[in-house]
């Protein structure tokens, strides 16, 4: 059977061949075991209601088994038997050419590459899911391969709920992730309806078909690591960045380290993670043992050099090191899966994988005091090394949290966290508020060549609006021309041929409208794929994070992320997808994003005008209206050029006049 045949196929009438469980792949964590005795009957009914009955009898003792061993269903047996990678568009069967986009875009989220359990359909960050399991794969693809251009095909959390007449404006999927009742939104809640086979946890990209690999991360990385050095003062030549994660998103980290000028060190406890990086030459070095590394650590600093060490091993073994052998550092920060940290997105000192990953699922309790005991751990060591001049942020993975949920030594006497989140100091004031945040692209033909030149216009649309950018935006408009002058040396691509650059709105248009153009000239080979990732100016409602440096009081409230979705969804997106947690995790968050596909048409240059214009520009609106100077200023900006743009503005009271009043 041919690729396009199988894709068609959808959900086989037959029992396809039962594939093994390939010992090869990291594979996700076996799951606790949450379910009654009564709810398993419902996560087996649940699962067998994608097949025809003849066939239960064969699928019941299977997916119970399943069940049992991984505390999920996720049907191994109906993982396609074609390679998982993106294809260029047109080798997709499609009536829609933007249905065919969103399948490329599916198939590269779950190539064994790019995606952090492939075979569990689990993206990255340890719990961050495309689909809950192969049957809802297939059904997508098949809608999707049949669907036209005016229908629209919904998903709930993975599930496909079916094709619904629309019109050709319409996006063509709306996908939902993990929306429950809010009181329903504890992580326990995610592991009964994720068990139960009727919720998942999307993260941001990952249940968006929006993740284009570590690259994705690198760049805002690069931007944090490099404004961090430069709050120490001085070049970043010699200066040491210790953090943790080479995973998914964290595996970016000693790239940017690299590209930022410093040296890293990097602790993941996973030797697959480790070596996968170290195989596609994202890390320099690993280090299995730290007597090793310390000396290494000592030469690589005196001599200034620009390199990124691993170490294999529990981050907190690396933290106590450093603090007891006095190693002065002078950037911290932590990017293990702290959104996660019941079901293995921390592991705790003391044990090794294994042992954890048993614990986990057989001891959840015991798992609980583990990790918690470690955070206390390594937050104490990190104190030390503050003491002695770090500079430690948080990196947006519920660090400072579950440190202060553990009972860690991390709060001040006024109840703040003793270190900022990157967010506070970096990438909020000068990025966000301004409208700059990761816009993406991806070329659909597949072809390096394609991406060569979409980069080259990016840097000649960048460089002409630069030359009359104001001085506010002058330095972070140097930074990303920088970044995508040298983006192709840095070979970032992972998968699919895609690109990240940090741009304001002004930038994401005109690069936009500058590709639509290439496409419609046919200097470009195919259509293009426009996204971001959803921890952007405003498509995140994020207290610890996107939005912890809104200080009105609303960084509770998430109008904003679904405001976005709703507005983007009639305004041209091919696809939007809103998700409850991403980042800092289930019920902490609500995040929303946006695919569109341009092919060169008047109606993709309309969709890109209005679209991104409201994309960006509502999230601005709403830190301005939250007093963020850097946002007044930018919408203000805005308003003077954009006819039709009117925003409530804040009026600004005096603090001591309050004061006096209240008192
Ligand atoms: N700041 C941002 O912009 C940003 C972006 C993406 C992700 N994040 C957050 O960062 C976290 C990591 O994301 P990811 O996609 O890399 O997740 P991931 O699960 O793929 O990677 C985390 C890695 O940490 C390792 N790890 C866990 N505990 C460890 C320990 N004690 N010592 C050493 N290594 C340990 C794991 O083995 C894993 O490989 C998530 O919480 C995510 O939400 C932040």
């Amino acid at each position: 059977m041919t690729f396009q045949e199988e894709i068609l196929q959808g959900i086989p009438g037959q029992l396809p061949e039962a594939k093994a469980y390939d010992k090869e792949i990291n594979h996700a964590p076996k799951r606790k075991d949450i379910l009654t005795a009564e709810q398993k009957v419902l996560a087996l009914k649940n699962a067998l209601r994608y097949f025809p009955k003849e066939l239960h009898e064969a699928l019941a003792p299977e997916f119970a088994a399943e069940l049992k061993e991984y505390g999920r269903i996720y049907m191994y047996r109906y993982r396609p038997s074609y390679p998982m990678y993106a294809r260029p568009v047109d080798e997709y069967p499609a009536k829609s050419r933007q249905a065919a986009a969103i399948m490329a875009m599916i198939q590269n989220n779950l190539d064994p590459r790019v995606a952090q359990h492939p075979h569990e359909l689990i993206i990255y960050g340890g719990n961050g899911a495309i689909f809950q399991n192969w049957a809802q794969y297939r059904l997508v693809m098949q809608y999707l391969a049949t669907m036209t251009d005016e229908q629209t095909l919904v998903m709930y959390s993975g599930h496909p709920l079916g094709l619904f007449p629309s019109h050709k404006d319409a996006p063509r999927v709306i996908v939902t992730n993990g929306m429950v009742i809010p009181n329903y939104s504890k992580p326990d809640d995610w592991e009964r309806f994720n068990a139960l086979g009727v919720s998942q946890y999307g993260q941001m990209t990952a249940g968006s078909y929006m993740y284009i690999g570590p690259q994705g991360i690198v760049h805002g990385t690069t931007i944090t690591v490099m404004n961090a050095a430069r709050k120490q003062g001085g070049s970043p030549a010699g200066k040491l960045f210790v953090t943790a994660g080479l995973g998914g998103m964290s595996g970016a980290q000693p790239k940017a380290g690299n590209i930022a000028g410093v040296v890293s060190v990097t602790a993941e406890i996973n030797p697959k993670a480790a070596e996968k990086r170290y195989a596609q030459g994202w890390v320099d070095e690993l280090h299995p043992n730290l007597d090793e590394l310390i000396p290494r650590i000592r030469k690589a600093v005196a001599a200034k050099e620009v390199v990124s060490l691993a170490f294999v091993g529990n981050v907190v073994d690396l933290w106590e090191r450093l603090a007891a052998e006095h190693i002065h550092v002078d950037l911290g920060s932590d990017q293990t899966s702290l959104h996660n940290p019941w079901a293995g997105g921390y592991y705790p000192v003391g044990y090794t994988l294994e042992q954890s990953k048993e614990m986990m699922a057989d001891d959840p309790d015991a798992f609980r005091c583990a990790v918690q005991e470690s955070l206390r751990r390594q937050v104490a060591a990190i104190n030390k090394l503050a003491d002695d001049g770090m500079y430690f942020f948080d990196y947006g993975n519920a660090f400072l949290l579950e440190s202060s949920r553990a009972g860690a030594d991390i709060l001040l006497p006024d109840g703040r966290f003793r270190y900022p989140s990157y967010v506070q100091d970096i990438m909020g004031p000068m990025y966000f508020d301004y409208g700059f945040g990761p816009f993406r692209w991806v070329c659909m033909s597949e072809k390096p060549s394609d991406l060569q030149k979409t980069d080259e216009i990016a840097m000649r649309v960048l460089g002409e609006i630069a030359a009359h950018s104001p001085e506010e935006i002058a330095g972070q408009m140097r930074d990303n021309i920088r970044w995508i002058e040298e983006a192709g040396r840095n070979h970032l691509v992972v998968g699919s041929q895609a690109r990240i650059l940090y741009a304001d709105c002004e930038g994401r248009t005109q690069i936009a409208l500058a590709f639509n153009e290439a496409i419609r000239r046919g200097e470009l080979e195919g259509p293009v794929v426009l996204g971001r990732d959803h921890h952007d100016v405003s498509g995140t409602d994020s207290p610890f994070r996107e939005t912890s440096n809104i200080y009105d009081g609303s960084q509770f409230t998430a109008d904003m992320a679904v405001q976005n979705v709703i507005g983007d969804g009639f305004r041209g997106a091919t696809w939007v997808s809103i998700h409850n947690g991403g980042g800092v995790g289930w019920g902490e968050v609500i995040n929303g994003g946006f695919g569109m596909v341009i092919d060169g048409s008047e109606d993709s240059a309309r969709h890109i005008r209005e679209m991104l214009f409201w994309d960006v520009n509502n999230g601005i609106a709403r830190r301005s209206w939250a007093r963020n100077e850097a946002a007044r200023f930018a919408i203000e900006r805005e308003m003077a050029r954009t006819p039709g743009l009117r925003v409530t503005l804040p009026n600004l009271a005096d603090e001591d006049l309050i004061r006096k009043n209240l008192n």
